[in-house]
């Protein structure tokens, strides 16, 4: 089997994706396939010509046509596997208020949002309902780029048009004051929970994610009852937003409750990613993990 990992692409988390790329072919096992080649995507007029020749196609994109269906509909088309959820999933999951609706309708508690789709739109009274302070950011983002945290009302209208310059709609959310989390499934099977631990003042930003200095994540065992809402939370997830090989599920854990903020259904794959720990900490190593990626992307 020839794997093609593909990586680069057009979103804000390029740079992301050639981390993750990076890693991935630094690790993935070399004996088991006949051919791994990266293929970095800068145009997505190209890419099924670039994909051409290859069995498989390893996503080691994140974000817009990377995470969101599209490429993902390409593929089908031409009949190329490729690994992680398919077409429906991954539109429904890049839209966080979308996956928010529909984990809200099975019961899982989420925080309260708004979303604009332009200045205009802006509704004070809703936000106030809301209640500050509120995380502002892109509906369609990722690796928090483009997130703000606001204090106030006067603080709105920047962030909101500063937002839009990154998508077309901006999703407003309440703050839940808790532990954040995340939370790895794997063909149905929920990995170890990680709790994140941001520096002081600082919420889970794109320094944190990725650099050295930033966020620490340790794996964590809560109390059972609240250890058992979390694996329910992510098996309803997986069922319910149609999640296939693997993905990953970020909450908030406040007064005993998991808050759902989002699915990520090509999660990081970097050196400083979550699902690699959470893997290991099951005794699955990045190799085998990449090896289990292909694995289940073809069932
Ligand atoms: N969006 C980044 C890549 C993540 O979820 O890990
Ligand atoms: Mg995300």
């Amino acid at each position: 089997m020839r794997i093609g990992v593909i990586m680069g692409g057009i979103s804000t988390e390029r740079e992301i994706s050639f981390k993750s790329g990076a890693e991935v072919m630094k690790y993935m096992h070399r004996d088991k396939y006949d051919q791994v080649i990266p293929i970095m995507i800068d145009d997505k007029k190209d890419v099924i010509e670039r994909v051409k020749g290859i069995d498989f196609a390893f996503l080691a994109l994140h974000g817009k046509f990377g995470e969101d269906g599209t490429i993902q509909g390409a593929l089908e088309t031409i009949g190329i596997p490729y690994s992680g959820c398919g077409v429906l999933s991954s539109a429904i999951c890049m839209n966080k208020s979308l996956t928010k609706t529909i984990v809200k309708q099975y019961g899982l508690a989420t925080p309260d949002w708004i979303t604009f789709r332009s200045i205009d739109e802006i509704d004070y009274d809703a936000l106030n309902r809301l209640g500050y302070p509120l995380f502002i950011k892109p509906n369609h983002g990722g690796s928090s780029v483009a997130t703000f945290f606001i204090q106030n009302e006067s603080e709105v209208k920047s962030a909101v048009h500063e937002v839009l310059k990154y998508d077309t709609e901006a999703i407003v959310e309440q703050y839940v004051n808790g532990e954040e989390i995340t939370s790895f499934v794997l063909n149905g099977e929920v990995f170890p929970t990680l709790l994140i631990k941001a520096n002081k003042g600082e919420f889970f930003n794109y320094e944190s994610k990725y650099h050295e200095q930033g966020a620490k994540e340790e794996v964590v065992e809560y109390d059972e009852e609240l250890q058992n809402k979390i694996n329910e939370a992510s098996k309803i997830m997986w069922r319910e937003l149609y999640c296939k090989c693997y993905v990953r599920f970020d909450m908030i854990i406040a007064r005993g409750v998991p808050y759902i903020l989002e699915a990520n259904t090509l999660p990081g794959l970097t050196s400083a990613s979550l699902i690699p720990k959470s893997a290991r900490a099951r005794g699955m190593e990045y190799p085998e993990l990449l090896d289990k990626i292909i694995e289940y992307s073809l069932v």
